[in-house]
């Protein structure tokens, strides 16, 4: 799908630490990376180059010099596509920009709608929530408090998978956006990987499934990689075997038609090595550690 507009203006607020160990490595234990701003923005950087995208202009609110410095490091060559505003308050990345993605962290709504004169540079604009646990109406009491009720807004949870284009997205299906809005933002999120519309009410179970996936698959790999590692593989064969083993299973279930009974059948031949693997899963009780995970993470959501 084409994007609506023409010229865009996106504003990410949020947006500053992305992998700055490797050039910071005395950085403190609690400075955390800071990654789905920047994740986003690399990834539309990267899908936007082309001649016939859209005009799209960046802008991003960071509150240091030194988050400035990074993003510079970790944006390269596109450092010079981005706006960045550093210090200051957020009033002046949101003012020229049609889009504002609220990238900070779920804590962090009160202060930073607190900011005078923010909600009201929020009108008529496309707000697109990245704060995962804070509902719709959680947000809209944020803003509405200083008296501002026609807001459009999204509430969307990508992966850090937009980097690289390869988002696995939720958003939300609320009434609080315009039709046009809607497109606009079917079209950004289309840029960075699959989209699935759900629900509002089932937006923090859905949230708290991918994540449970993303802590399943850094285990599995982990562990896959340890113990061929072991049987003797080099480690670099041994992850790349793992990881493109399963996202060649994944691509199975999602693009070819197959289902998880399916593709046991089609792999598991009489005195297979397959159908071994998954008895002795079985008996290491690997099912219910997986399923019991995801319960306890949708439990957990439930319960912030
Ligand atoms: N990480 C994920 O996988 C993921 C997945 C889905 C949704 N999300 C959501 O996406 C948002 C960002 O996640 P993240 O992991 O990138 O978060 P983060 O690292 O904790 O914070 C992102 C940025 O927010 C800014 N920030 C921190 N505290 C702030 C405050 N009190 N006021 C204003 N700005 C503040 C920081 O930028 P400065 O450098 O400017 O200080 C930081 O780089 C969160 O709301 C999270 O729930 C994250």
């Amino acid at each position: 799908m084409a994007c609506p507009w023409q010229n865009v203006h996106v504003a990410v607020l949020g947006c500053g630490k992305e992998s700055p160990s490797a050039y910071l490595p005395n950085l403190a234990a609690d400075d955390r990376l800071g990654f789905m701003g920047t994740a986003i923005l690399q990834g539309l950087l990267n899908k936007t180059r082309q001649d016939d995208s859209p005009s799209i202009r960046y802008t991003t609110w960071v509150r240091s010099q030194t988050s400035s410095e990074r993003l510079e490091h970790t944006l390269g060559d596109d450092w010079k596509r981005v706006r960045c505003v550093a210090g200051g308050d957020a009033v002046q990345a949101v003012v020229p920009a049609d889009i504002v993605i609220l990238g900070f962290p779920p804590g962090a709504l009160q202060s930073v709608f607190a900011t005078p004169g923010l909600v009201g540079a929020l009108r008529r604009k496309l707000i697109i929530s990245l704060l995962a646990g804070v509902s719709y109406s959680q947000l809209q009491a944020a803003m509405s408090g200083t008296g501002s009720p026609d807001l459009s807004l999204l509430r969307v949870i990508p992966s850090i998978g937009a980097k690289i284009n390869d988002s696995v997205t939720l958003i939300a299906e609320t009434a609080a956006t315009t039709h046009q809005h809607r497109q606009v933002a079917v079209w950004m999120f289309d840029q960075l990987g699959q989209t699935q519309w759900l629900p509002e009410s089932i937006m923090d179970e859905a949230t708290a499934t991918g994540a449970a996936c993303n802590a399943l698959t850094m285990v599995a790999v982990d562990a896959i990689v340890d113990a061929s590692v072991a049987e003797g593989i080099p480690r670099p064969a041994a992850l790349k075997l793992a990881a493109a083993s399963l996202r060649s299973a994944a691509g199975l279930l999602l693009d070819g038609g197959m289902t998880p009974e399916s593709l046991k059948e089609s792999m598991s031949v009489p005195k297979g090595i397959t159908i071994n693997s998954v008895l002795d899963l079985e008996r290491g009780h690997v099912r219910s550690a997986i399923s019991d995970a995801v319960r306890h993470a949708i439990q957990y959501t439930r319960d912030m």
